[in-house]
């Protein structure tokens, strides 16, 4: 019997992908450049869902036409290799698709260079991490739609289900499942700082406890905060360290790791003119954590406030964050949002916006209640130009904007870097600003460099001799 569906790359992610096919029905052909995973993976399975192959022209001929092959492979070079190394025993018709978080550029070149030959490419974004590829992760499919149609029904299989609905739907063509997944990343990047920044607040400036924060993560996530990231806050508190039973927190080096995905959101915005601040801050707020040695030499050398004691009413103070990191949320993916709408206008693409708030909201790292009322939020307005200005975010903002504003101005008081809580709070405020302080700029570049300038009463471009 030819196998369905084959997958190369069998590190965690691969190995639970190619599980997740197999347990949904699918004949799996596995195949790993080195032997060792293949082995690792074929203990854990019984039956004959997966079969496992050691040279990849077997591989690609267990596979029925037209062959589906799934990478997972390390993002770069070594897809290009893996590519290079199927080609020659592929045919007109057959589908290769790249689920590893590939730079949504490099998907565009592999897909140019594939569809050229006849030969299918789909750039596929998927989010959940291994216990996501497993049960289920969030789908990102981009490339031609009708390549994706030969993989779809393997695809919804295998993704998420949302109250019976798949998470997984075709986001445009060529990068666009790539692009989608990169800003999604960037997006994780801000919603963790954010959440990083209430946990600072509530520690240092109300004084509570790594426990009692515990347990405020765990009511927050009953409400309109409900999100994965903040379930796993509450239990990443609730645990302490086997070895001095302190809480495991504590005995963590505050050096932040990252993969790139979010330095690539903030680049493409950069390059694109798009407003990312909030994403940024969140990528550079790792870069300083990463310069710990030079922190804690600094600590000693730079002054602060003078220290007090924390002295907030404790109820009313956690209402203050806890909005404030409702407003933080909202203006993060207001601003990833608006990547996804004006980077889909520059490239013609059509992204569904109301779709991804969909299929965001199980499986991926960034599943939340709040996807709901995004995704309605373009239900409404599919044209809507920033979330901020639909009526529920307007609302809503209206209500928790004093919270935000209460928080920054007393964790800059005491001397905390909240950076991301307070590019929250100017992203908010820079963009309900009606007349700003441009027209200065523009006055100043044509000062010095006769740049000309637009009036706000005639049309054209002026000069002043200055
Ligand atoms: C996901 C995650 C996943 C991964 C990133 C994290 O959606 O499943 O985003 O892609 O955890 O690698 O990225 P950093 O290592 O850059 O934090």
């Amino acid at each position: 019997m030819l196998n369905t569906i084959g997958v190369i790359g069998l590190g965690v992610m691969g190995s639970n992908i190619a599980l997740n096919m197999a347990n949904k029905g699918e004949q799996v052909a596995v195949y790993n450049y080195t032997r060792d995973l293949t082995d690792k993976l074929l203990q854990k399975v019984e039956g004959q869902a997966l079969t496992p192959y050691y040279e990849i022209e077997d591989f690609v001929q267990s596979l029925e036409k037209p062959r589906k092959i799934f990478l997972m492979v390390t993002a770069g070079k070594a897809i290009d290799s893996v590519i290079d190394s199927l080609v020659p025993f592929l045919e007109t018709g057959d589908v290769i698709m790249d689920g590893g978080n590939s730079h949504y550029q490099d998907t565009e070149r592999r897909h140019d260079g594939l569809m050229a030959r006849g030969i299918g490419y789909l750039g596929i974004g998927i989010s959940g991490g291994e216990v996501g590829a497993l049960t289920g992760p969030s789908i990102m499919p981009g490339g031609d739609r009708e390549v994706y149609e030969k993989a779809a029904p393997i695809l919804t299989k295998i993704a998420a289900q949302f109250k019976g609905t798949s998470c997984c739907t075709y986001m445009g063509p060529k990068g666009a499942g790539h692009f989608v997944k990169m800003v999604h990343n960037g997006i994780e990047y801000a919603d963790m700082q954010l959440i990083a920044e209430a946990y600072t607040f509530l520690r240092n400036n109300v004084g509570l406890s790594v426990e009692e924060i515990a347990e405020i993560f765990e009511t927050w996530n009953e409400g309109e905060l409900k999100s994965y990231l903040i379930e796993i806050t509450a239990e990443i508190l609730r645990k302490k360290d086997d070895v001095t039973g302190l809480p495991l927190i504590d005995m963590i080096l505050d050096k932040a790791g990252q993969k790139g995905t979010g330095k690539w959101t903030s680049m493409q915005s950069i390059d694109n003119g798009i407003p990312t601040s909030i994403i940024t801050e969140a990528l550079f707020a790792r870069y300083i954590s990463s310069l710990k040695e030079e922190r804690v030499r600094a600590e000693v050398v730079l002054a602060g406030p003078s220290s007090t004691q924390p002295n907030l009413d404790k109820d009313m103070w956690v209402e203050y964050v806890r909005q404030a990191l409702y407003m933080g949320k909202i203006c993060a993916y207001a601003q990833g949002f608006t990547q996804y709408k004006m980077t889909s206008e520059l490239y013609n693409w059509n992204l569904p916006l109301k779709d991804i708030a969909l299929i965001f909201r199980s499986g991926c790292i960034i599943r939340a209640e709040f996807l709901n009322v995004i995704s309605d939020a373009y239900e409404k307005q599919p044209t809507l130009a920033n979330l901020l200005i639909d009526p529920y975010f307007a609302e809503k903002t209206k209500d928790y904007q004093s919270g935000l504003r209460k928080i920054v101005c007393e964790g800059i008081q005491a001397g905390n870097a909240l950076p991301c809580l307070s590019a929250s709070l100017t992203y908010y405020d820079s963009y309900r600003t009606g007349s700003s302080n441009a027209n200065l700029l523009q006055a100043q570049r044509d000062y010095f460099g006769a740049h000309t300038y637009e009036r706000t009463d005639l049309a054209g471009f002026f000069h002043t001799d200055w």
